[in-house]
C-alpha cells in the first residue's frame, strides 16, 4: 500500500465558482478515488486562497469587509465540492490561523537559509494575476493574460530564486516525469534555462495578507502564502500527515499557474531543505461556446446549474471524457447533449437497463447460478483483460479520457454480447442453462463496470453496486470472475442515465 497525496489549487474567492474550477476539483477527486480503489492510503486537499489586493479590491467594490467577502465566497467553493460529488479529506483556507502560522514559520525558515533580503521593486504589476511582469513579457501594454498592468515601485523583500536555477534544472533532468503532461516540462525548462531572477515576496501597498514576521509594514506575497497551503493542509512541516503524505504529492493545476508550481514552489522547498513535490499535473482550459470564459463577458457557466439539470455524474463524465487532460476544450450545449446521450444513455445506461430488464423477465430479478464459460464469454473476458491494462496505463499517464475509452470498450462489448447471444431466443427455445450463463455473465460484467467507473461516476456506480449486492469494490477484486452470489435479488430497475431532454437555457 502506498500513501498518496493529491491537491487542487486553492481557489481565489474574488469570484464565484465556474466550470473551470469544478474541472480541477473533479480531476483531483477522480485520481483520489482511483488510488483508493487500488488500495492506497489517499489524502485529498482542496481549499480557498483568500488574501491579496484582488480580494481587498473586490470587497471594497461590493461594500463589504474582506473577511465578510472571503467567508461568503469560500463557502460557495466548499458547497461546490459536495455538488460535484467530490470527497476531499480537508478544506484549507488561507485566512485560518493554522495556515497563517505555517506561512510565518516558512518565512522564518527562508530567512534562516539566507534567501530573503530587503530591496526595492519596480515593474509592471497585474492585480488580476497577482504578479509582476518584465518589460519583454508585456504584450500590447498588457500582461500575457490580457489583464491590465500598472507601473509599481515599492520596498520589498526578495527571495533568492536565482540561486536555484541549476538545482532546479538538475531536478528536471533527474525526474523527467515531474511535470505532466510531459510536453509542459519543455516550456518550464526553457524558462528556467534563461536563468531565474530573484522574486519580490512582500507587498507594502495594501494590508489584506499575512504580516511579514517582525515587519508589519509588509504583507507576504500572495503566491508564497498560497503555495504554502499544500503544507499547512498537512499540519505543517512537523505534522504527522506531512511525514506520511508529502513524499508522494500530486498537484493538479491549470496550465496558467504552472510556473508558480513548477518553479517557485520547488525553489522554496529547496531553500528549506524539504522534498520537492512528486508531480505537477497541468490541465488545459475550457472555453464556453467557443469563447474565453470571463467575468466581463458574463459567459461563465455555473456548475451548480448544470448539475441541477443533468446530475453530477453526467457533468463529471463530460468534462473528463471530452478532452485529454493537457488540452483545451469547449463546453457547448450541443457537445454536452450529444456526448451524454450517446455514451451514457445509449451505451452504458442501456446496457444496465437491458440486463436488469432481462433478469426480471426471465429470472424474477434473481441472479442465476452458472459457473461456466462458452466461447462468447471467453471473448468478453479477453476484452475485459485488455481494457484493464489500458485503463491502468491511462491512469499512470493521467490520460483520463483514455481511461474512460478503455472502460467503454467493455460497455460496447457488453451490448454486443447481448445482441450476439440473444437471451430472448434462448428463452424461447427453452435453453435454460445457456440463458443462466448469459444472464450471470451480464451481471458480472456490470459489477466490473460499476467498480471501474467508480472514480468517475461515483453516484451511479454506488447505485449499481449496491443493487447488485457487491461487497468488495476494490480494483483487484474487479478482475476476478464468478464473484456475485447466485439467488441475490436485484430489486431496483435502474434508469441510471435517462436521455437528456435539455434546453440550452437550462444550463445558462
Ligand atoms: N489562487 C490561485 C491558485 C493558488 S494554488 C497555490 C488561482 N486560483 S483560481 O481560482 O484563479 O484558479 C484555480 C484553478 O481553476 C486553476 O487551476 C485554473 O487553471 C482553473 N481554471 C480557472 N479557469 C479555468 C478555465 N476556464 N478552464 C479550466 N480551468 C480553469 O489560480
Amino acid at each position: 500500500m502506498n500513501n498518496y497525496y493529491v491537491t487542487t489549487p486553492i481557489y481565489y474567492v474574488n469570484d464565484t465558482p465556474h466550470i473551470g474550477h469544478a474541472y480541477t476539483t473533479i480531476i483531483a477527486d477522480t485520481l483520489a478515488r482511483w488510488e483508493k480503489i487500488k488500495g492506497n492510503d489517499t489524502y485529498f486537499l482542496t481549499g480557498t486562497d483568500e488574501h491579496g489586493l484582488k480580494i481587498e479590491q473586490s470587497a471594497k467594490n461590493k461594500g463589504v469587509s474582506p473577511q465578510e467577502l472571503v467567508d461568503d465566497v469560500s463557502q460557495s467553493f466548499r458547497d461546490l465540492c459536495v455538488k460535484v460529488d467530490s470527497s476531499p479529506n480537508d478544506f484549507i483556507r488561507t485566512t485560518e490561523s493554522r495556515h497563517k502560522e505555517l506561512v510565518k514559520d516558512l518565512w522564518l525558515k527562508l530567512v534562516e537559509s539566507g534567501d530573503i533580503y530587503l530591496g526595492e521593486y519596480s515593474g509592471w504589476y497585474s492585480v488580476n494575476d497577482e504578479a509582476y511582469f518584465t518589460e519583454d513579457e508585456i504584450v500590447d501594454g498588457k500582461a500575457p493574460s490580457g489583464h491590465k498592468v500598472e507601473w509599481l515601485v515599492e520596498k520589498s523583500y526578495f527571495f533568492r530564486l536565482s540561486k536555484y536555477t541549476d538545482l532546479l534544472l538538475n531536478h528536471f533532468d533527474e525526474n523527467p516525469d515531474f511535470i505532466q503532461p510531459k510536453k509542459r516540462l519543455n516550456e518550464v525548462r526553457s524558462f528556467v534555462k534563461q536563468g531565474l531572477k530573484d522574486i519580490s515576496i512582500s507587498r507594502s501597498t495594501f494590508s489584506w495578507g499575512i504580516e511579514v514576521p517582525e515587519d508589519p509594514d509588509h504583507v507576504i506575497y500572495v503566491w508564497l502564502d498560497a503555495l504554502a497551503n499544500y503544507i499547512s493542509g498537512l499540519g505543517g512541516f512537523e505534522g504527522s500527515l506531512f511525514e506520511k503524505y508529502w513524499g508522494n504529492s500530486h498537484h493538479i493545476i491549470g496550465k496558467d499557474i504552472l510556473r508558480f508550481h513548477a518553479v517557485y514552489l520547488p525553489c522554496f522547498l529547496l531553500s528549506v531543505g524539504e522534498d520537492l513535490p512528486k508531480k505537477i499535473i497541468a490541465h488545459g482550459w475550457w472555453t464556453a461556446e467557443g469563447e474565453k470564459i470571463s467575468k466581463s463577458k458574463g459567459n461563465a457557466i455555473d456548475p451548480n446549474k448544470v448539475i441541477d439539470a443533468i446530475g453530477s455524474d453526467s457533468f463529471r463524465y463530460f468534462l473528463l471524457r471530452e478532452i485529454s487532460l493537457g488540452s483545451d476544450g469547449d463546453f457547448s450545449y450541443n457537445s454536452l447533449v450529444s456526448r451524454i446521450n450517446s455514451d451514457l444513455s445509449n451505451e452504458y445506461g442501456n446496457l444496465v437497463s437491458r440486463t436488469l430488464g432481462l433478469l426480471k423477465k426471465y429470472r424474477a430479478s434473481k441472479i442465476p447460478e452458472s459457473y461456466e464459460l462458452g466461447l462468447d464469454e471467453v471473448e468478453l473476458l479477453k476484452v475485459i483483460n485488455s481494457s484493464k491494462s489500458e485503463l491502468e496505463l491511462a491512469f499512470d499517464n493521467y490520460r483520463l479520457n483514455d481511461a474512460l475509452k478503455a472502460i467503454w470498450k467493455v460497455v460496447k462489448a457488453g451490448n454486443k454480447y447481448v445482441n450476439d447471444t440473444a437471451p430472448w431466443v434462448l428463452y424461447k427455445e427453452g435453453k435454460d442453462k445457456d440463458l443462466d450463463r448469459v444472464l450471470y455473465t451480464l451481471v458480472e460484467l456490470l459489477r466490473v463496470i460499476g467498480i471501474w467507473t467508480s472514480p468517475f461516476l461515483p453516484t451511479s456506480s454506488k447505485k449499481l453496486l449496491d443493487s447488485l449486492g457487491v461487497v468488495n469494490r476494490d480494483f483487484q477484486s474487479s478482475i476476478k470472475w464468478f464473484v456475485l452470489k447466485p439467488n441475490t435479488e436485484i430489486k431496483d430497475s435502474l434508469q441510471l442515465f435517462p436521455r437528456l431532454n435539455l434546453k440550452p437555457e437550462d444550463i445558462k
